[in-house]
C-alpha cells in the first residue's frame, strides 16, 4: 500500500541527507528564490519577481492566504489520502496546474520544454503562454500524452487568434485559457527602472514567430518604411543580435532579411486589444472546439458574465500583482465568485499560491483548483528540469500531508468547515 506522495517524498529527502545528498533545489520557497536569483541577470530576475506599482498586491495576495486559518479534526483515519480532482473531464492526481508564464528562457536556456518534461513527469497540466519562448508544438512533443493547456492573449488580428487556437487543438491542448487582465501592460516599476522588457528583443515571441499568419503578415511589415531611428549605438547593435538570436533560422539569414527585427515591430504593434469586449468572446467560442476558461475573473458579476457567454471556467487571477497595484487579492474575491458561479462551472484561483496550505485554503473556500505561478520559475532557473519536478513534488508532497494533518482523507472533504478566519 502505497503510503502517499508525502511521505514518499520526504523519505526521499531524508534518506539523501542520512546518505549526504540535499535536495537540489531548497524546499523553502524563499531560498530557492534566492537560489535561483543568483543564475539570473539583474534584468530577468526583476521582470519575473516584479509586480506592478507599489507591489501592495503581490503583498496583499499572501496576506490574504494568511487571513485564513486551517482548523485540523482529529481522529479520523487518514492513512490513505486522495489528492485528485476531477477537472474538465480530466482526472489531476494533484489539484493544482503550471500558470501561464512568458519569456522562461529568461530563467533557464531549455525554458518551456524543461518545464514541460517536469509536468509531464508529474502528471501536472501545464498552460503553455501566448509569450514562450518555444513554439507549443516543441513544448507540446516533450510532454507525451499529459495534459496541457493554451493561454490566448487576443491580438488585434482574429485570424491570429484563429491560428493560435487551431495549433493549440492540434497540440493535444484540453483547454484555452483566454486571459483578459493584459489588455495592456501593467505599470511595472522595476522594469521601468531598468528600462528593460524582453519582447522587445525578439525573447518571449515564438508562439508568433513560429504562426503561419503571424509570418505571412510580417512581409507587410517587411514592405513598410521603418520608423525612423535613434542614433546607432552599441547597445543598439546588441539588441539587434539578441533579436537575430530568437528568431527562428540563423542569426545572419534574420539579420540580413530584416525579418527578426520586423517581428518585433510587427509583435508590439498587434500583440494585444484593449477594445476588447464581451461580445468579442463568440468569435473564440464559435471557433474552439475545446473548453475555454477566462482568466483574471475578480467581480463576481464578470463571473456570471463569463457563464452567460458560454465559458466553461474562470481563474480568479490579479496575474499575480502585475496589472493592477492595489487590486483585491485573489483570496478574498474567490467567496464571492464561488457564491455566484454557485457550482455552474469551475473555480481556480492563482496568485501568491505558495504551499500545500495554499491549496488547502483555495479549497476550501471553492476552488476546484489552483494556478503554482513563480516558485516552478524559480525551480527552473535553480536547477533547470530537475527543479521544476522538485517544486511540482514538493508542492504536492505539502498537499498531500497538510490534508491528512488536517483530517481529510480526500479532497471532497475539504470545505468551508476546513478553515475560519483569523
Ligand atoms: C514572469 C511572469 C510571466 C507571466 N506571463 C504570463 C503570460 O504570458 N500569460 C498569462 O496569462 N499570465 C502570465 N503570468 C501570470 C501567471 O499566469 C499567474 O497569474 C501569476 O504568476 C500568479 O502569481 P504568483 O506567481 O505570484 O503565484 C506571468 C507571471 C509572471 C511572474
Amino acid at each position: 500500500m502505497s503510503v502517499g506522495i508525502g511521505r514518499e517524498r520526504q523519505f526521499e529527502v531524508y534518506v539523501g541527507g542520512a546518505r549526504g545528498v540535499r535536495p537540489r533545489a531548497p524546499v523553502s520557497v524563499e531560498r530557492l528564490e534566492q537560489a535561483a536569483r543568483k543564475t539570473m541577470s539583474a534584468e530577468a530576475y526583476a521582470y519575473v519577481a516584479g509586480g506592478a506599482g507599489t507591489e501592495e498586491t503581490i503583498r496583499e495576495n499572501r496576506a490574504a492566504f494568511e487571513r485564513w486559518r486551517i482548523v485540523p479534526r482529529m481522529l479520523r483515519d487518514v492513512s490513505t489520502r486522495d489528492t485528485a480532482v476531477d477537472l474538465l473531464g480530466t482526472r489531476l492526481s494533484s489539484p493544482f496546474v503550471l500558470c501561464p508564464i512568458g519569456v522562461l528562457e529568461l530563467a533557464h536556456r531549455e525554458a518551456d520544454v524543461a518545464v514541460a518534461r517536469a509536468a509531464a513527469a508529474e502528471g501536472v497540466p501545464f498552460v503553455f503562454s501566448s509569450q514562450a519562448s518555444r513554439p507549443m508544438e516543441e513544448t507540446a512533443r516533450a510532454m507525451g500524452d499529459s495534459p496541457r493547456w493554451f493561454q490566448l492573449y487576443w491580438s488585434t488580428s482574429n485570424d491570429l487568434v484563429a491560428s493560435l487556437v487551431a495549433r493549440a487543438e492540434r497540440s493535444g491542448c484540453s483547454a484555452i485559457v483566454l486571459t483578459l487582465d493584459t489588455t495592456m501592460l501593467g505599470w511595472r516599476v522595476r522594469d521601468l527602472d531598468l528600462a528593460y522588457l524582453p519582447f522587445l528583443r525578439g525573447r518571449g515571441i515564438a508562439q508568433y514567430t513560429s504562426d503561419p499568419v503571424f509570418v505571412e503578415a510580417l512581409q507587410e511589415t517587411l514592405r513598410q518604411a521603418a520608423p525612423p531611428g535613434g542614433r546607432i549605438t552599441l547597445a543598439a547593435l546588441a539588441t539587434l543580435w539578441e533579436m537575430a538570436g530568437s528568431y527562428p533560422g540563423s542569426r545572419l539569414a534574420s539579420l540580413r532579411s530584416g525579418l527578426a527585427r520586423a517581428a518585433v515591430r510587427r509583435f508590439v504593434e498587434t500583440y494585444s486589444r484593449p477594445s476588447l469586449t464581451w461580445d468579442d468572446l463568440a468569435f473564440l467560442r464559435e471557433r474552439a472546439r475545446l473548453p475555454i476558461l477566462l482568466k483574471g475573473v475578480l467581480h463576481p458579476a464578470d463571473a456570471v458574465a463569463a457563464i452567460e457567454h458560454g465559458m466553461d471556467g474562470v481563474v480568479v487571477s490579479n496575474h499575480g500583482g502585475r496589472q493592477v497595484d492595489g487590486a483585491i487579492a485573489t483570496m478574498d474575491a474567490l467567496p464571492g465568485i464561488v457564491e455566484a458561479v454557485a457550482g455552474h462551472v469551475p473555480v481556480l484561483l492563482d496568485s501568491g499560491v505558495r504551499s500545500g496550505a495554499d491549496v488547502f485554503r483555495a479549497l476550501a473556500l471553492g476552488a476546484a483548483a489552483v494556478g503554482l505561478g513563480r516558485p516552478y520559475v524559480w525551480g527552473l532557473a535553480a536547477g533547470g528540469e530537475e527543479g521544476v519536478k522538485e517544486v511540482i513534488r514538493n508542492l504536492r508532497a505539502d498537499f498531500d500531508l497538510t490534508l491528512g494533518l488536517a483530517g481529510c482523507a480526500s479532497v471532497a472533504e475539504v470545505g468551508p468547515d476546513s478553515v475560519t478566519r483569523a
